[in-house]
């Protein structure tokens, strides 16, 4: 099989890059992208040998077509991926989410190639605390963030190009993910980051927002469960039952870490900050035989943490820079 795969280079696309090598020698493996501030070859060298870069944007037509041409199977992670930086400029997340999933879908049109759509599950709103319910595939979309909604579309964009065109795609919808090469603008290596600096964490709000933690190996597994037998034209839901407020995910560092419980400070809110997401996975458990095999968050972040301490060179370099970008903030 000759696999494209988009954004292999940021956290989940380059876990997923390396499962790959892992666990499926006989696939060929490119990599489309763009290098974007959360981007990073650092990410791929240890698959180096195995993997071919290719340095461009998804939005590039002409790039994508002849790419998608040569390969069998396209997995589209690519995207710009973080709330507070939609709230400050949206406008790149409109380009890449919204333009560069379409460019990618026209190339499939065209060439007739498999496209699994990787989406996220802020495309259906937020839960209340109280509220038993959970996400499932027929939950309305109602997106809060110029993120999430950028999101939303692409995902709308690939329902219809299934419909009208034909067009032999999958989506899965996935919960909060963390493990290793993580960018350190995202909750929980800014965190780990800022224990290791000396700097208290920094919860938003109140810390009562609930997150629905799953490790990024599971996601993972999941996709390629969904790339081998999932049914075309249809939405899973992943996660693995891993709620927790952001409060108790913060304590649990801090203890891992050999810090006092309370030594965080609260900061400033996100606005339009969702308040709770939970996924049902039961189709992807039910239909695909799924199962995570990360089953306690616990050791999952203390290996976490492990990795962030013994690879300080591959996040030092965005760590004053991002602190500076959410110095403005107030965050
Ligand atoms: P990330 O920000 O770590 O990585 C994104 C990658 O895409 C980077 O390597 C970046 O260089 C690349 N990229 C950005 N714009 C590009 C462009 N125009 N052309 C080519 N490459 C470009 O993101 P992530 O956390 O790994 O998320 C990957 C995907 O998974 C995204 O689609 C995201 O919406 C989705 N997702 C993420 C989570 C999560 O918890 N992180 C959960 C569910 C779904
Ligand atoms: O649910 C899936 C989504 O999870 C993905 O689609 C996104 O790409 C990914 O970034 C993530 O979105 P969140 O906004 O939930 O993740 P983030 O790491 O930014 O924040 C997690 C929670 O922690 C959120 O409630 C905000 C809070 N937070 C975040 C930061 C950076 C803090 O309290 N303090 C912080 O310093």
């Amino acid at each position: 099989m000759r696999l494209l795969v988009t954004g292999g280079a940021g956290f989940i696309g380059s876990n997923f890059v390396h499962q790959t090598v892992r666990e499926r020698p006989e696939v060929e493996v490119t990599v489309l992208d763009a290098l974007t501030y959360a981007g990073d070859r650092a990410s791929l060298a240890p698959v180096a040998d195995r993997v071919r870069l290719v340095e461009g944007d998804v939005a590039d037509a002409e790039l994508v077509d002849r790419l998608v041409a040569d390969a069998d199977v396209v997995v589209h992670f690519a995207a710009e991926s973080h709330n507070d930086n939609s709230l400050s400029n949206p406008w790149p997340f409109v380009q890449t989410n919204v333009v560069g999933t379409y460019t990618l879908l026209e190339a499939v049109r065209r060439h007739e190639r498999r496209y699994h759509h990787i989406s996220t599950d802020e495309v259906y709103g937020d839960l209340e605390l109280d509220d038993p319910a959970k996400f499932t595939p027929e939950t309305p979309y109602n997106p809060s963030s110029p993120y999430s909604s950028t999101k939303a579309a692409s995902d709308l964009l690939v329902r219809a190009w299934v419909r009208s065109f034909g067009v032999q795609a999958t989506i899965s919808n996935c919960s909060n993910n963390y493990g290793p090469y993580q960018h350190v603008e995202k909750f929980i290596p800014r965190q780990i980051t800022n224990v290791i600096d000396g700097v208290r964490p920094k919860l938003y709000g109140t810390g009562e927002n609930v997150r629905d933690w799953i490790h990024v190996e599971d996601h993972n597994s999941a996709v390629w469960a969904i790339v081998d037998r999932g049914r075309i034209g249809e939405t899973y839901l992943i996660g693995a039952d891993g709620e927790m407020n952001n409060k108790d995910v913060v304590e649990l560092i801090l203890e891992l870490m050999g810090q006092p419980a309370d030594a965080y400070d609260h900061v400033n809110d996100r606005p339009g900050h969702d308040m709770r997401y939970a996924i049902d996975a039961t189709r992807l458990r039910d239909e695909l035989g799924w199962e995570p095999r990360y089953r306690g968050f616990r050791d999952g972040l203390a290996a976490t943490i492990d990795w962030y301490r013994a690879n300080e060179a591959w996040w030092r370099p965005q760590k004053d820079a991002t602190e500076a970008k959410y110095a403005q903030l107030g965050r």
